[in-house]
C-alpha cells in the first residue's frame, strides 16, 4: 500500500513522478514534430505496459484505466489468453488474405458471431478491420439489400470518421468540421435523449414504470418515450417517405454521445416500424458490445432482433478487427467481390477474437455476473454523488457502461463542459485514466475493463469523487 501525505491510501496506484512525467513530456514533443496534428490526445501520458485495469506509463507511474482503450479491452489488457491465442498465430500465418489463401480462423470467428447474436434464423457474417469500416459496409449490404438509398440515423450518433460513418456522425466539432460534403441520402432523427428532450422534456420517463436495478437498469430505462417516437415517425413520412428507407442505424447506448441507452419502449416502436415498412434496422454495437453493459450484447436487455449489427471495439481484446453480422439473406445481398478489403478478418486478429469468445464462454457466468456487479457498483456511487452535487446533471447507463453529466446550474441544464474536462485533467493527474464524451463535451464516461477488481474499481472511483469535488 502507498501511505500518501494527503492521508489517502492507494493500493493499486503509484505515483514516482508528476503527472506528466518528463519521458512523457518528451515524447509529447517529438510526437508534435512527426505526426499529423489530427489525432487527438486525451491524456498526456505514454505508456510502457498494460495489464488487466493497470496501466504502467514510461516514468515508471502505476496508474488504472477507466478509458480501456476506448472501451476495447472489456477482457482486460493482455488477458494471457489473448496474448498467447495471438503469439500462436503470429508464429503459423500473420496475413494471406482471405480474399487470396483463406484459413479458418475467419470461418471460426464468423460461426461464432452467428452464433452469439440474437435471431433464430440463419446469419452470416463479414469480417473487417474497423468499426467505421463495418458501418461502411452495414450500409452497402442494407442499400444492396433492400434497393432503397435513404439512411436514418440520430442526434448524438457516433459511428466513425470515414465518409459515411462521418456522415451518420451527429457531432460537428471536431468529427466533420472542415470536411464536407457528407453523403446523401443521410437523414437525422432526434435521439430519445431523456434529459434534455425537446419533445417532452423528460416527461415520458416520469409516466414509465418504476424499477429496482436487476443488471444496473434506471427506471427510465422502461420509458415508451412515445412522443418522441412520434416524432420520429413524422419525420420519416414527412421528409423521407418510408419506402425510400433502406435503414435505421441506432447504438443502443449512444457511446461518444454520452452513454444514452435508447428507451425500451422506443427500441421496440422502432423495431415495429421498421417491419412494418420493410426498413432495416441495424444495431451499431461497436461500443456496447462484448460484456460492456452486463450483457454480451446491449440488444438483450431489449428483447427485440435487430436485421443486422455492427461490432468491433470488445471482439478484438485490443487487435483492430470488426463485423458486420445479421440475416444471411440480407448479409448476402452484395455480389461476390462487392464488399472485402485486403485485410479484412486477419489471422492474427481473428485468433484474438475467438480467445475473446472463449474467455466470455468458458467464464460466461463470471465474466458477465462480474460486469454486472461493477456496473451496479459504479451506479450505486455516482447516483449517490448526483443527491448531493447539483452541477451533476444527469447519471445513466447501462451496466458498468455509465456516465455523469456536468452542468452549470440543474435548472437551465446548461452544459458544463469545463468541469467535465478539469475532472478528467485531475483524474489522469491522480493515477486515473478517464475520458469524456457528449455532444456538449460535458459528460465523463466509465469505461473500465470488465475484469477489473471492486477493490481497484472503488480506488479509481474515490479519484473521480475526489476531482469533481475538487473541481467544482
Ligand atoms: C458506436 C460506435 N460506432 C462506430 C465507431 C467507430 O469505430 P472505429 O473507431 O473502430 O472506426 C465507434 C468508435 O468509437 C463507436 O463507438
Amino acid at each position: 500500500m502507498i501511505i500518501r501525505l494527503d492521508g489517502i491510501n492507494r493500493m493499486h496506484i503509484n505515483l514516482k513522478t508528476k503527472i506528466p512525467g518528463p519521458k512523457s513530456i518528451a515524447l509529447m514533443e517529438e510526437r508534435k514534430k512527426h505526426v499529423a496534428r489530427g489525432p487527438f490526445h486525451s491524456t498526456p501520458i505514454f505508456i510502457e505496459r498494460a495489464h488487466g485495469a493497470k496501466v504502467w506509463d514510461v516514468d515508471g507511474n502505476t496508474m488504472l484505466d477507466f478509458a480501456s482503450g476506448i472501451g476495447v479491452v472489456n477482457v482486460g489488457h493482455t488477458a494471457p489468453e489473448v496474448v498467447a491465442a495471438i503469439q500462436d498465430q503470429a508464429t503459423k500465418n500473420i496475413h494471406s488474405s482471405i480474399n487470396v489463401l483463406a484459413y479458418d480462423g475467419y470461418i471460426n470467428l464468423s460461426k461464432k458471431i452467428n452464433e452469439a447474436i440474437p435471431g433464430d434464423f440463419a446469419k452470416k457474417t463479414f469480417l473487417c478491420n474497423s468499426g467505421a469500416e463495418a458501418v461502411e459496409n452495414a450500409i452497402k449490404i442494407a442499400r444492396s439489400y433492400t434497393k432503397r438509398q435513404a439512411i436514418i440515423c440520430f442526434d448524438h450518433a457516433y459511428h466513425g470518421r470515414t465518409y459515411m460513418a462521418m456522415s451518420l456522425t451527429s457531432k460537428v466539432k471536431f468529427y466533420k468540421h472542415t470536411f464536407a460534403p457528407f453523403n446523401p441520402e443521410v437523414y437525422r432523427a432526434q435521439f430519445p435523449y431523456q434529459y434534455r428532450c425537446p419533445t417532452c422534456n423528460g416527461s415520458c420517463s416520469q409516466n414509465s414504470e418504476k424499477q429496482t436495478k436487476p443488471e444496473g437498469l434506471r427506471s427510465d430505462f422502461n420509458s415508451d418515450c412515445s412522443p418522441c417516437f412520434q416524432s420520429f415517425v413524422n419525420m420519416v413520412n414527412g421528409q423521407i417517405g418510408a419506402e425510400n428507407v433502406a435503414a435505421v442505424i441506432i447504438e443502443p447506448v449512444l457511446g461518444e454521445g454520452g452513454f444514452l441507452p435508447v428507451p425500451k419502449g422506443y427500441m421496440k416502436s422502432l423495431r415495429k416500424f421498421c417491419d412494418e415498412n420493410g426498413i432495416l434496422l441495424i444495431l451499431d454495437e461497436i461500443q456496447s458490445g462484448f460484456g460492456r453493459t452486463g450483457k454480451m450484447f446491449a440488444v438483450e436487455h431489449y428483447g427485440i432482433v435487430p436485421d443486422l449489427m455492427t461490432l468491433a471495439k470488445g471482439l478484438g481484446g485490443g487487435m483492430p478487427i470488426a463485423a458486420v453480422a445479421g440475416k444471411a439473406e440480407i448479409m448476402d445481398a452484395p455480389p461476390e467481390g462487392g464488399i472485402g478489403g485486403t485485410y479484412c478478418g486477419n489471422p492474427v486478429a481473428c485468433a484474438a477474437a475467438l480467445a475473446v469468445f472463449d474467455l466470455f464462454e468458458k467464464d460466461k457466468s463470471s465474466l458477465l455476473q462480474h460486469s454486472v456487479a461493477i456496473g451496479n457498483s459504479i451506479s450505486a456511487k455516482i447516483d449517490q454523488w448526483k443527491k448531493s452535487i447539483p452541477q451533476i446533471g444527469d447519471v445513466r447507463g447501462l451496466g458498468p457502461m455509465q456516465a455523469i453529466e456536468f452542468v452549470k446550474d440543474p435548472k437551465t441544464k446548461e452544459p458544463n463542459k469545463e468541469l467535465a474536462s478539469k475532472v478528467a485533467k485531475y483524474c489522469y493527474e491522480n493515477g486515473v485514466v478517464t475520458i469524456t464524451a457528449g455532444t456538449f463535451g460535458n459528460v465523463i464516461r466509465v469505461l473500465v475493463p470488465l475484469t477489473i477488481s471492486e477493490e481497484e474499481l472503488e480506488e479509481g472511483l474515490k479519484v473521480i469523487e475526489d476531482g469533481i469535488k475538487a473541481c467544482l
